[in-house]
């Protein structure tokens, strides 16, 4: 792969205001990502791994062939940088609304409608103690939708789940324009969910 590099956004640090507002999305960009960057370049590093051919998630997907010693660097960082990219892609001016498509019908089926899935989403990130990440996943076992809420920056694809939709509740995440308000945040980052890109990656790994 390469050394991983954060991916630039395609849209400007301003424009999900006043939901998510410039600054913190400009620190959550260019700093945050940045240090979840390096430390998986440096901890594939380590191990001689930085020609590894699969992107990262294959690596995260079985976390017990890394070898000990970055183990842990590998889920915080590798985990940090994949959920970083997903986020920005799962974000835009023009979101919010409901999914259309595929996507709802199962929604329907698993959680009886949107506003349902929505509530419980909101819930179970709002609910995660200290820093974590709220996520709608995939479960290609039982071929369903989940929600499930996991701890700093671990992926789903640790516990071999799929990410379609997933909100950082860390507090580097919404604290400039939120403080302690973390529900606060929650409710307002629905608007700018790009529901067309999640549409898409939930096409993508059900099809
Ligand atoms: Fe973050």
């Amino acid at each position: 792969m390469g050394k991983y590099e954060v991916p630039p956004l395609n849209y400007r640090y301003d424009a999900l205001e006043p939901y998510i507002d410039a600054k913190t999305m400009e620190i959550h960009h260019a700093k945050h990502h940045q240090i979840y960057a390096n430390g998986l370049n440096e901890a594939l590093e380590n191990i001689n791994a930085l020609t590894h051919k699969n992107y990262i998630t294959s690596i995260l997907s079985d976390l017990t062939t890394v070898p000990e010693p970055v183990r842990n660097a590998i889920n915080f960082h590798g985990g940090g940088f994949d959920n970083h990219r997903l986020f920005w892609e799962s974000m835009t001016p023009n979101g919010g609304g409901e999914p259309g498509g595929k996507l709802a019908d199962e929604i329907k089926i698993y959680f009886g409608n949107f506003k349902e899935l929505k509530e419980t989403f909101s819930q179970t990130s709002l609910s995660i103690q200290g820093s974590g990440w709220g996520w709608l996943v995939y479960n290609q076992t039982y071929s369903r939708l989940e929600i499930k809420a996991m701890s700093d920056q671990t992926s789903p694809w640790t516990l071999r789940l799929i990410p379609i939709l997933g909100l950082d509740v860390w507090e580097h995440a919404y604290y400039l324009k939120y403080q302690n308000r973390r529900a606060d945040y929650i409710e307002a980052w629905w608007n700018v969910v790009n529901w067309a890109e999640i549409e898409e990656r939930f096409l993508r790994v059900t099809t």
